[in-house]
């Protein structure tokens, strides 16, 4: 068996793991990841792309930031469409001078992951079986069989980066752990194509046939979703039904100007909020989608991965540089005040702008009467687009 030693080992090469590695990497921290897909399969799944100020802040001081100011879009603000029309909300003006940027979570993960190897630094990608356990210890490890040899990593600290499927959240004792979870009857269904957008700014549609969002990751590539049924396959989505579709949910003006063209990618998403407590358990953090997940409606799940990977860094350099655990003791308890703030936007988001069939006609007409408020209220809109820049850190 093959043995290796490090810091911190790092279990999944998503954002939020190869986030992580970089950080503690500038600040001469040692750390290993196992991921358990190829890096071209890491690379080949299309996730959101909007980031907030503290996300993208965050990439510049992990020293990865370069391409992502050249080709990330800044976005000033977006619009809610309802009822075929178009209400714009101005982020910059109603939350005080603050943007996102658009720029997709395929290109960070690339970037990272350049990063990374210029760096010479070690990811094991493809490794199958990986099992952790001794996190309730001084010595924590992790096994796994990489092209077919067995090894076996010690650490110091493991960081679960390893998504919601993933086998750190299910290697803690059930008796240790507490999850919330909401599971909505509805997913999305995204597009992908080399299309310019239908609009500079992202729309996103409240319509009787479901909702849609009109998104983007460049000038000449557009992302799109439908709102449907979590049954729907995405064999039963021919490009050219997907186009009718999205065009009958939009504005007449959108629908007129929404240009088509062949889909680079197509896939059903769930939507689901879930959040594990704690997010530590002895020497072992979870950070992003393994300890929570938020409806898509936002896109606040890159961000929310990107502020715990904030907290976790800043706690292992602390402990190592300046001997203090205080990071690590208040880890699980910062992240979660900022993590169930993210679930609550998220879920009111997609609240307000979907179609709930099933509900009682009462909910319909709350749904109508929230619409009708945030749209005339400066007030709804500012709490909107507060929570839509990302609260502070
Ligand atoms: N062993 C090793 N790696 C694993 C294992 C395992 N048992 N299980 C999962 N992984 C890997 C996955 O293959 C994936 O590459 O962990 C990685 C987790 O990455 P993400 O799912 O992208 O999660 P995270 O890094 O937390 O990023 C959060 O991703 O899902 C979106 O909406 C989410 O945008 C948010 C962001
Ligand atoms: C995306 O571009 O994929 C995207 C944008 C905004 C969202 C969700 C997804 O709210």
């Amino acid at each position: 068996m093959k043995t290796l030693r490090t810091q911190v080992l790092i279990v999944g090469a998503g954002p939020a793991g190869l986030l992580l590695g970089q950080l503690l990497h500038r600040a001469g921290l040692d750390t290993v990841i196992v991921e358990r897909q190829s890096d071209e399969h890491v690379l080949s799944r299309i996730r959101a792309g909007v980031l907030e100020q503290g996300t993208a802040d965050l990439m510049d001081e992990a020293g990865v930031g370069q391409r992502m100011r050249a080709e990330g879009l800044v976005h000033d603000g977006f619009e809610l469409a309802v009822g075929g029309v178009r209400h714009r909300i101005d982020l910059r003006a109603l939350a005080g001078g603050r943007t996102v940027l658009v720029y997709g979570q395929t290109e960070v993960t690339r970037d990272l992951m350049s990063a990374r190897s210029a760096a010479g630094l070690i990811t094991l990608y493809e490794a199958a079986d990986v099992r952790i356990d001794g996190f309730d210890t001084s010595t924590p490890r992790a096994h796994c069989i990489v092209r077919g040899e067995p090894m076996e990593i010690t650490a110091d600290f493991i960081a679960g980066c390893d998504g919601f499927h993933g086998v750190c959240r299910a290697s803690v004792p059930a008796g240790a752990i507490q999850l919330y979870e909401k599971v909505y009857p509805f997913g999305w269904l995204g597009l992908l194509s080399d299309t310019p957008p239908v609009s500079e700014e992202l729309i996103y549609s409240r319509h009787a046939r479901g909702f849609s969002l009109c998104s983007m990751r460049s000038a000449t590539r557009s992302r799109y979703y439908l709102q449907v049924p979590s049954t729907e396959r995405v064999e039963d989505w021919s490009d050219d039904r997907f186009w009718d579709e999205l065009r009958a949910r939009l504005d007449p003006e959108a629908a007129g100007s929404l240009v088509t063209g062949p889909s680079l990618e197509k896939s059903v998403a769930p939507l689901r909020s879930f959040v594990a407590e704690p997010m530590r358990f002895g020497r072992l953090f979870l950070a992003g989608d393994a300890a929570h997940i938020v409806p898509p409606t936002g896109a606040k799940g890159l961000n929310l991965a990107a502020s715990d990977v904030r907290y976790l860094s800043q706690a292992l350099i602390e402990h190592y540089l300046e001997g203090s655990d205080a990071g690590l003791d208040h880890y699980s308890a910062r992240c979660l005040a900022r993590v169930w703030k993210a679930e609550r936007f998220s879920w009111w988001l997609t609240s307000l702008m979907h179609n709930f069939d099933q509900e009682p006609a009462f909910q319909a007409k709350l749904q109508a009467a929230e619409l009708d408020y945030v749209l005339a209220s400066d007030a709804a809109q500012r709490a909107l687009a507060e929570n839509y820049v990302g609260l502070p850190l």
